[in-house]
């Protein structure tokens, strides 16, 4: 297997390492061939290079089968409203030219994290849903998109167009199926027409999937049952935008963002990373949880090489290193926190000697 390994940005390339330890960790002991390279992305990239995402890099993603993804952005480029380039660009440039359409973010609980999440535990106690994000459409990459020549007007459009939304929904009716078959569009039929269109397009797969019972939610109230009743959603999918919104509100339920993967799937090859940003805050000091890049490469085993078991594996020992307590200080608790790459050493080892 080729994996493009992008560490990325602030505490990017800390949790990759522990992340990539775990891989090779599965690989030794399931003797599979591993070849990995690695390339720049954001705000490196831009310091190195000029452009956020090199032609280099795309050509690295391009011929592996996947890609394993720290984080980008650096504070510097934030405060700066004229910065021509930024980081970000990096990003959804990747999006877009891998045509990574589909973002799946996982929301489970972990049983000893309970108390952890700011809601009352009855609530959270086994919630286990996937939101299904579209990635390469919306508002997001939507022309026109621009400003008026005073400067006083401002507009970005929403666009979608029936195949983007065929592709996704699809998708989402295919996991929905190898889960509790409960699906949830979420949208704002009551007033966006792409919204209109969306829904349009659900009604009329809904019937290729009679076993899936579909519901149709406004996102404004599909933010309320999240939070309300976390453990009615099974699959939930939903536009780009929405869709960052929504998980960025989900993640919260587990109760620390350090334990949040996705995998980003589409048309040439497949991307993961831990839902968290750069964290610049604790870049270098090996405090940062590596957890939801470790979990990040598990996706990656089921979802790129169809290896359920090798996922299983690094789920277990991320499993077994919380509950002998070998965590970093987000998740202690109070108890003796560990570093990264102690964290990152103790998974690695389990899945070594298990
Ligand atoms: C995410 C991030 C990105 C997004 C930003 C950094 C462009 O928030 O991956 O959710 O909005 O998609
Ligand atoms: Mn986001």
């Amino acid at each position: 297997m080729n994996i493009a390994v992008l560490p990325g940005d602030g505490i990017g390339p800390e949790v990759v390492e522990q992340a990539l330890k775990a891989v090779k960790a599965v690989c030794e002991k399931k003797g599979h061939k591993l070849n990995y390279d690695f390339g720049l992305v954001g705000a490196c990239a831009i310091d190195k290079t000029g452009d956020p995402y090199p032609a280099e890099t795309h050509e690295l993603c391009m011929k592996s089968d996947a890609v394993l993804f720290g984080a980008l952005g650096d504070p510097k480029y934030d405060n700066d409203p004229n910065a021509k380039v930024r980081p970000e660009q990096g990003l959804l440039k990747m999006r877009k030219s891998l045509g990574l359409f589909a973002n799946l973010r996982p929301v489970l609980t972990f049983p000893n994290m309970l108390h952890k999440s700011p809601l009352k535990s009855e609530l959270v106690d086994g919630v286990d849903f996937m939101c299904i994000r579209e990635l390469t459409g919306g508002l997001y990459f939507g022309r026109p998109q621009g400003r008026s020549e005073d400067g006083n007007v401002a507009y970005d459009t929403c666009v979608y167009s029936r195949e983007e939304v065929e592709r996704i929904v699809r998708l989402a009716f295919d996991f929905a199926m190898m889960r509790r078959k409960h699906l949830t569009l979420v949208d704002k039929a009551n007033v966006l027409c792409s919204s209109r269109l969306w829904r349009q397009v659900t009604k009329e797969i809904e019937k290729e999937y009679p076993e899936v019972t579909t519901d149709y939610m406004f996102v404004d109230n599909a933010a309320m049952r999240i939070i309300q009743w976390p453990k009615s959603f099974d699959v939930l999918v939903t536009e780009n935008l929405f869709g960052d919104i929504l998980t960025d509100e989900a993640s919260v339920i587990t109760g620390s963002l350090g334990m949040s993967p996705s995998a980003s799937i589409g048309l040439h090859t497949s991307l993961f990373e831990p839902i968290h940003g750069s964290y610049p805050q604790a870049a270098g000091k090996n405090i940062a949880n590596p957890i939801a890049t470790v979990l990040s490469a598990a996706m990656m085993f089921e979802y790129a090489f169809k290896l359920k078991e090798e996922g299983q594996m690094i789920r277990d020992a991320v499993t077994a290193s919380m509950a002998a307590g070998v965590v970093t200080e987000d998740i202690a608790n109070g108890a003796k926190a560990y570093s990264t790459s102690e964290v990152g050493d103790w998974i690695a080892g389990y899945i070594k000697n298990n």
